[in-house]
Parts: structure tokens; C-alpha cells; sequence
């Protein structure tokens, strides 16, 4: 069956930015996608600004072929191609002039719709076009803004940041965007949580041994080298991504699902993780040279660097339902696959009724796999079929997305599909709030400053990470889930 569309009403997206690659690999198509599904009507507008100077056509012809690159063919039809290049304009704007911003004004619709401003730029302008859009008389009842990460590279900056935006907007009008919350599977894990009655009574310290969060990729930083040296795993990855996959399984349930009930609960989370002060439960790594490509040292065009490829670490969360109960984190460049998963490792049986051959229980694992095949299994022990006796063995209740998706004639949509459009709905249950992020860093910096002057460990590319990292877990008695695709 598939699934009823329900249109949005019209609006005015402005793209700062859109000649970029995230405009072109991620935002234009996923508002493509969304028009051919029905959602996004004709008469909507997605303004390109940016400060090359070209014109309309120009515009749209990079569209076209950022369309003709991103989207697989089979998804493209001609005459929703042409509808869609047909709602795109353009205007030609250094936003840190002040000439340009009436031109924008003008551009824009006056029937009262919401108007979007995606700020697909470097966050040294986020605050010079916020208040731009305040000076030119464009902030309303309808306004969203959109900015993504880096959110501040530490607190002081992340605070900075809000402040900027905040002298501008009101916080209901910020979305703060983390493209993991817009992924299918994330949201999956909020319902399987909280629409189910079988899992939540479980869901703490008293059945749950430990939870494994894995965001592992192949890649290495590729052409991003500088940037990303700058950065390092645990501001990439760690202090956004991985910390709202662990807010999201950790939270209580909210009262309902709308933006600050399920924010706040989040935030809890985060104000209770306790701070990481043992270095023995932190692994920063750099991955060496290989047949696929160079070193970390050698990519990031710096031989002395610090900075980390890969993190694992251990957090615990300070209450009552998670106290004892270690959240092993883990992420990394060119490991073995690409693999993010959360993995929820439940305890041992309290005694085993089974004895002889083939008896040995195994703990159950829900594991809630979000990209590739996304879906989630839960690892069960059952008697082995067809042997004599009461033999064990363990399977999977395997329930794959892809699979069931396949079969309803429906496809997974990518994270900024959901995310446009919730920006244009004007819900912000999957955006984070301003005090998130803050709290987040509040957590991070610390770790950061302690560990950012010492020198990371090797691995081996295409490993699952650092022989230290399989010693966090191996001291505790436990042991990494595979990295396999
Ligand atoms: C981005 C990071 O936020 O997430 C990248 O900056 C990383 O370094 C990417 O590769 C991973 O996203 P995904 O959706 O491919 O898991």
C-alpha cells in the first residue's frame, strides 16, 4: 500500500549557498523526490542565492544536471523534471553587502506563505545573513531559518552562534539541522520504543547489559583533508550524530511527540552523562597508508597532526534507569564497511533450566541498523529444528526496511527529504534545540581539551579501528559487534 500524500501549502525556500555541494548532492534533489511524490505543488518557490553571477537559466541548468548526477535515473520523469527546474529562481547576492537584500525582498511571494532560509554556507556568515534577512524586514510569523553543522567548535562558539541567531529569531523559528535524526531508521527507533508495548518495560538498567552505537565508514577524508584535520572525529561525529543517536535511545518517553517534549527529554540525557575523566575510556585513532589510499597524515596534508579518524569511547548516563549501564560509542574512517547501527545488549538469563550438548544460552541483541539495509533484529535463542533433544541455537527476527518497503511499492526516503519538509510544515520534533547543542559541548569540550595534544594510535585500514579500542570493551568482559555490511 502506499503510503496517502498530503501536499504542503505553498512556500518560498531561499538557498544560501546553492551553488554548494550539499545544495546540489542533497537539497535539490530531495525537493525533487518530494514534488514527485506529491508533496511539493507547483506554484512553491526555491530561490538559489548565492554570489556567483549568473542568471536564472544558469541556475537551472545546474539544477538539471545536480538532478541527472544525484537521482537514479529510473526515479526521473521528464515532465516533473521540467515542473520542477520551473518553480527554481535565482538572484545573485553578497550577503555581506547591504545592496542585495532588497532585490531579495522583491523576489519573494507577499501572500503570507512560509518562507524558508536554508543557510547552506561556512557559519562565519550565518550570523551576517540572519541579520540581513532582520535588516531587510523579512522576518514574520512564517519565517524558518535552517543551519547545520559545525554548530560552534566548542561551547564559547556554539553559544556565540546561538546568541547570533537568537538576536534575530525566536528559538521556534531556528532549525537546527543533524541529517541522522532525518534518517528513516532514527524514527523507527522512536517507534519502536514508544508505540510497542514489548520493549519499553525492558529498556533499562535492569535488562540492559550495555549498548553498542556504531557509525563506522569506508571512506577516508578524502578531498576534506584541511577541513576536516581541523575538526576530527570528535567534533564530526561524536558530538552531534552519535550523541542524539544516544539521546534518542536513552530518553524517557515524552509526553507526546511534538518538538520540546521530545527536546526536553533529550536534553536530560545529555545534562546526565556523566564527564569522561578516565583516559582509559577514550581511544582517539588515525588510520595508515593502504592499497586504497594514503595515510590519515598524508590525506590531511599535515605529518604532526593530532587529530583523530576514529573514537571509541565509554559513557555512562547518571540515573536511575541507566546508571551502571555503559553506552560504548564508536566511529571511524576507512574501517572494514560501512556500518551505523545501535546495538542493545540485553543481560544473561538469570539460570538456565537446559543442560547437555548444545545448551549454552545466548543474551538477546536488538539491534537497530540504520544504514545499509536498514531495519531492525533481535537476536533470540531457539531449540535447533530437526536435532534430537533439546539442542539450542540462536537466529534473528529480522525485519528489513528495504525488504518490506520493496514489497509496498514505496522507497526509503534520504534524511533531508524529511527534513525539508518538516522545515517547511514548520515542525521542529527532529531539529535540535539551541540548549542541545550546548549541552553536547558542555560534555564534549572537556574530553576534547584533554585529549586533542596527544598522539592518536594507528589502525590498519579496512580494520574494525585500533587494537585499543577491542581493549575497552575486552577489560569490561565484552566484546565490539562486527563491522560487516
Ligand atoms: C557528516 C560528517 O556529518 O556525516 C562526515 O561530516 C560523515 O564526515 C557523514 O562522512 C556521515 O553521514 P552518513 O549519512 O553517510 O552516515
Amino acid at each position: 500500500m502506499v503510503a496517502k500524500v498530503v501536499p504542503v501549502d505553498s512556500f518560498d525556500l531561499v538557498v544560501f549557498g546553492a551553488t554548494g555541494d550539499l545544495s546540489r548532492r542533497k537539497l535539490i534533489p530531495a525537493l525533487y523526490r518530494r514534488m514527485a511524490d506529491g508533496q511539493i505543488p507547483d506554484t512553491a518557490r526555491i530561490i538559489g542565492a548565492a554570489r556567483s553571477d549568473m542568471d536564472v537559466q544558469a541556475f537551472r541548468n545546474m539544477a538539471a544536471e545536480a538532478l541527472d548526477r544525484f537521482v537514479p535515473p529510473e526515479e526521473l520523469d521528464q515532465s516533473i523534471r521540467d515542473r520542477f527546474l520551473s518553480c527554481i529562481d535565482y538572484l545573485a547576492l553578497d550577503v555581506t553587502k547591504e545592496a542585495g537584500w532588497a532585490d531579495l525582498r522583491s523576489l519573494l511571494s507577499d501572500d503570507g506563505r512560509p518562507c524558508a532560509y536554508y543557510l547552506s554556507v561556512a557559519p562565519r556568515f550565518f550570523g551576517v545573513i540572519a541579520d540581513g534577512i532582520r535588516k531587510a524586514g523579512l522576518v514574520n510569523d512564517m519565517t524558518r531559518i535552517v543551519v547545520e553543522k559545525p554548530l560552534g567548535r566548542d561551547l564559547a562558539s556554539a553559544q556565540e552562534l546561538n546568541n547570533q541567531l537568537s538576536q534575530c529569531f525566536s528559538e521556534q523559528k531556528i532549525y537546527r539541522i543533524d541529517h541522522y535524526l532525518g534518517k528513516e531508521t532514527v524514527q523507527n527507533l522512536m517507534a519502536l520504543r514508544f508505540a510497542n508495548a514489548l520493549f519499553e518495560p525492558l529498556w533499562n538498567a535492569r535488562y540492559i547489559d550495555h549498548v553498542q552505537i556504531t557509525a563506522a565508514e569506508k571512506v577516508g577524508i578524502e578531498g576534506r583533508g584541511p577541513y576536516y584535520d581541523n575538526v576530527g572525529a570528535m567534533r564530526d561525529m561524536v558530538q552531534n550524530h552519535l550523541l542524539q543517536l544516544l539521546c534518542l535511545t536513552a530518553m524517557e518517553p515524552p509526553s507526546h511527540f511534538a518538538p520540546d517534549a521530545v527536546r526536553d527529554e533529550k536534553l536530560k540525557v545529555l545534562r546526565a552523562l556523566e564527564p569522561l575523566t578516565d583516559p582509559a575510556d577514550i581511544v582517539r585513532g588515525q588510520y595508515r597508508k593502504d592499497s586504497i589510499g594514503g595515510s590519515y597524515l598524508e590525506e590531511a596534508e599535515n605529518p604532526d597532526s593530532r587529530t583523530e579518524s576514529f573514537v571509541a569511547l565509554k559513557a555512562g548516563i547518571s540515573n536511575w534507569r541507566w546508571s551502571g549501564v555503559p553506552f560504548y560509542l564508536r566511529t571511524g574512517k576507512r574501517l572494514r564497511s560501512r556500518v551505523s547501527e545501535i546495538a542493545i545488549r540485553f543481560k544473561d538469563i538469570p539460570h538456565s533450566i537446559f543442560s547437555g550438548p548444545q545448551t549454552a544460552t545466548k543474551p538477546n541483541i536488538l539491534a537497530i541498523r540504520l544504514q545499509p539495509d536498514e531495519g531492525i533484529t533481535l537476536s533470540m535463542t531457539v531449540k535447533d529444528p530437526g536435532q534430537g533433544g533439546m539442542r539450542l541455537t540462536d537466529t534473528d527476527l529480522d525485519m528489513s526496511f528495504a525488504e518490506s518497503l520493496t514489497h509496498s511499492g514505496a522507497r526509503l526516503p534520504d534524511a533531508y527529504e524529511r527534513l525539508v519538509m518538516d522545515v517547511i510544515r514548520g515542525d521542529q520534533t527532529l531539529f535540535m534545540r539551541g540548549d542541545e547543542v550546548e549541552a553536547a559541548w558542555a560534555w564534549i569540550d572537556p574530553i576534547i581539551q584533554a585529549n586533542s595534544s596527544i598522539r592518536p594510535v594507528q589502525y590498519d585500514s579496512g580494520s574494525s579501528g585500533p587494537e585499543d579500542a577491542l581493549m575497552l570493551l575486552h577489560r569490561d568482559g565484552r566484546r565490539w559487534r562486527e563491522i560487516s555490511a
